[in-house]
């Protein structure tokens, strides 16, 4: 038996590549090779046994994943599953930094160790595979690559058979796959061995308290990825289907996503981790210069209380006047940008079932786009197009590339998308001009998105993906891929027949759909019960808890989703969203337990104010934060906005301070999260003597810098 080693130490020189390719040409039916991460704590051995490939991840020794298969069964095909020979290995190292246009850290740092094993099956049609290991300090990832040979051209796929045999008796934050509501379900937490198929981002707990996240990365051309229950602790890949049944249509030379498992000593470490970013390709958009990160407000929530409609007649909310209303707010406010729904035809009726009723350039008759446009621009607002497809994508791309010509002509530039519909049931009309129904993430519509995308980008338009593929990191490639929903929002609060979204619901999201890539959440609302409208709903937070939200959930295009006379109402609380930014120098998390509590802060990008946001579930928590991330030797002033002492998410939600002190890296804060609450704080940089705050509901005296 052969083992080679990587010793990852070898490998560390900062913003370096190397490319040292060390090809050994054998074929063995066993061999076992070794790859380590650059600060030597994750091993991945990747074994041939009897000609089978597989896998194992061990942490510091700790066996996280146990050995795992590799490999795939074929539609009509023999499966590429085993009789395996490695014929050749390639190993190589990067270490160097890459700066993203917008993010929760500007210059990230990639490092890890490489492992590619070409494998040729022993038969005679020898068909190639190469399976690739990328190894890094967060983590793992490993896809499958299939070069360019004359008995694997065109082939479909029947089943990945990637195995993630999970080690020891660990428990999962999972959300269910193939269901109605595709990815909107409130996560639960059971035993690995309990889960039922479900979506990636999974969050797993190791039993000796390391924390994991199986997710994929760069997913392009091929289905989504969940994960079936095979047994024990074991998971299988689950690929989704195409309406027929095969799984993937692939043409020799490609490649599969990467599979991902991040691995962390705490949970906060996954929060920080940029491995999905890191394995996908580098930034294709040549001129960034158009895509900007920022706020917007919008006709949306009115919509979703039943205020207004997005159909026509008496209640229409898309119309001129109340457009033009959302706009002066706006200007007043800096935001960038005004969403507005239900501005084009197509929304009269059951618009789920006829999705292909959409038009995305026509307006309804109230509702005059180009006058709108040009109101926006002349206040250095932009409109956001809202483009609800129902999930006719068919419809859709008919219109796309004209609808997105108008939209630049008019200074659009940023695009919402939807694709409101149920299960399988996305329709496509197949090759024989039958009617089908997919899912929101399988090849169709990933390929679908990635058109969608690309268009975008060439008419500089920024995009915001609701019923979405979940994110796999794929914003880093095109950076106009600014946010997208794919998770249960604010929105459930507004009409969901179980009451919204319970308090820990924001406490896991960081640590598993966030994991994905940036999400959509629209937090901001202030008028947290809504009587008249919706007497069954409620958002199920403090006031305080939306503020945090919005350093806590992190989006490049964050909404202030709450109507404007709300915000007009608690001026001194809105402040803080007119402050907040929404691209990041750096991240950083002082609080992480999942279910339970968060606490991150981010310093930002291009300044030197630091903002924290702490939330909590349902249980009023107390936690003390040393600023230490502030500059030593620099004053500051906390602009405090927390939950008051009486404040709880149930009776009394809307109770809040603000407050400002003076704080230096020295001080040790008490942060404290009232049930449902939350706590959002600006560390404005001063060199001058710190002066209190002028708040309108409450100011305290200044204080020293002492815990409270
Ligand atoms: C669901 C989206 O998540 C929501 O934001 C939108 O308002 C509706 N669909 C209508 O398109």
């Amino acid at each position: 038996m052969k083992r080679l080693v990587v010793r990852g130490r070898q490998a560390v020189f900062a913003c370096l590549t190397i490319f040292a390719t060390s090809p050994c040409a054998f074929a063995e039916k066993s061999s076992e090779y070794l790859v380590v991460s650059p600060d030597g704590a994750n091993e991945v051995v990747v074994a041939i046994r009897a000609g089978q490939a597989g896998y194992e991840v061990r942490r510091r020794g700790e066996p996280i994943v146990n050995r795992s298969q590799l490999g795939f069964e074929l539609v009509a095909a023999p499966a590429l599953d085993g009789n395996f020979v490695v014929v050749a290995n390639h190993r190589r190292s990067v270490d160097e930094t890459w700066e993203q246009p917008w993010g929760e850290q500007r210059v990230v740092p990639c490092r890890y160790n490489e492992l590619r094993l070409e494998l040729q099956q022993q038969d005679a049609l020898a068909r190639r595979m190469d399976v690739v290991f990328r190894v890094f300090d967060d983590g793992i990832g490993f896809r499958y690559e299939w070069p360019e040979q004359e008995n694997l051209t065109q082939f479909q796929v029947a089943a990945e058979l990637t195995e993630f045999a999970m080690a020891g008796e660990p428990s999962a934050w999972w959300i269910p796959a193939f269901q109605r509501e595709h990815y909107e379900y409130l996560y639960r937490r059971t035993p690995v061995s309990e889960m039922e198929c479900a979506h990636t981002p999974a969050t797993i707990e190791t039993p000796s308290g390391a924390f994991l996240c199986i997710h994929e990365a760069a997913l392009v051309d091929y289905p989504g990825m969940a994960l079936k229950n095979a047994g024990g602790s074991m998971l299988r890949a689950e690929l989704t289907p195409w309406s027929d049944g095969v799984k993937a249509i692939l043409s020799a030379p490609c490649h599969t996503p990467w599979r991902t498992i991040q691995i962390a000593d705490d949970a906060g470490g996954l929060i920080t981790s940029r491995l999905i970013l890191n394995l996908n390709e580098p930034n294709r958009i040549a001129d960034t210069s158009w895509i900007k990160p920022g706020k917007y407000v919008g006709i949306w929530w009115e919509m979703h209380l039943g205020k207004s409609t997005w159909s026509s007649g008496p209640t229409h909310g898309a119309t001129t006047a109340n457009t033009q209303r959302y706009v002066d707010f706006a200007a007043k406010n800096g935001f960038d940008g005004v969403l507005v729904e239900g501005w084009n035809t197509g929304w009269d009726g059951d618009w789920i079932a006829q999705g292909d009723q959409f038009s995305f350039t026509q307006p309804y008759p109230d509702y005059d786009l180009p006058q709108l446009a040009a109101y926006a621009r002349e206040r250095g607002v932009a409109l956001i197009a809202h483009n609800e497809t129902g999930g006719a994508v068919e419809n859709y791309e008919s219109q796309m590339e004209e609808a997105f010509a108008l939209y630049e002509r008019l200074g659009i530039r940023a695009i919402k998308t939807g694709y409101v519909n149920f299960a399988d049931g996305l329709p496509r009309t197949d090759s024989k001009g039958k009617k089908r129904g997919e899912w929101h993430y399988g090849q169709y519509l990933v390929r679908h998105h990635q058109r969608v995308i690309e268009a975008a980008a060439r008419r500089h338009l920024m995009l915001d993906v609701h019923e979405p593929v979940k994110p796999t990191g794929l914003c880093r490639t095109y950076p106009n891929l600014m946010t997208a929903e794919g998770a249960r929002g604010q929105e459930y609060n507004a009409w969901s027949p179980d009451g919204g979204n319970p308090p820990e619901h924001e406490t896991i999201l960081p640590f598993t759909r966030l994991l994905a890539g940036p999400m959509d959440f629209t937090p901001g609302i202030f008028a947290l019960t809504y009587p008249e409208l919706r007497p069954d709903n409620c958002v199920n937070t403090t006031l305080a808890k939306q503020l945090a939200l919005y350093v806590v959930l992190y989006s490049p295009l964050q909404m202030a989703a709450d109507l404007p006379e709300n915000y007009a109402a608690h001026p001194d609380a809105f402040q803080f969203i007119r402050d907040v930014p929404t691209d990041w120098e750096e991240t950083r998390v002082v609080e992480a337990r999942i279910g339970d509590c968060v606490a991150i802060v981010r310093r930002e990008r291009g300044g030197d104010d630091w903002y924290l946001g702490a939330i909590t579930d349902e249980r009023e928590r107390k936690l003390s934060v040393p600023l230490t991330f502030l500059e030593v030797d620099r004053q500051y002033v906390a602009e405090i906005y927390r939950d008051a002492d009486d404040a709880d998410w149930q009776s009394h939600p809307t109770a809040y301070v603000v407050e400002s002190r003076p704080v230096r890296s020295v001080t040790v804060l008490g942060v404290r999260l009232a049930p449902g609450g939350g706590q959002a704080i600006r560390f404005r940089a001063t060199e001058d003597p710190p002066a209190g705050k002028t708040a309108a509901r409450e100011t305290l005296p200044v204080r020293p810098p002492v815990d409270r």
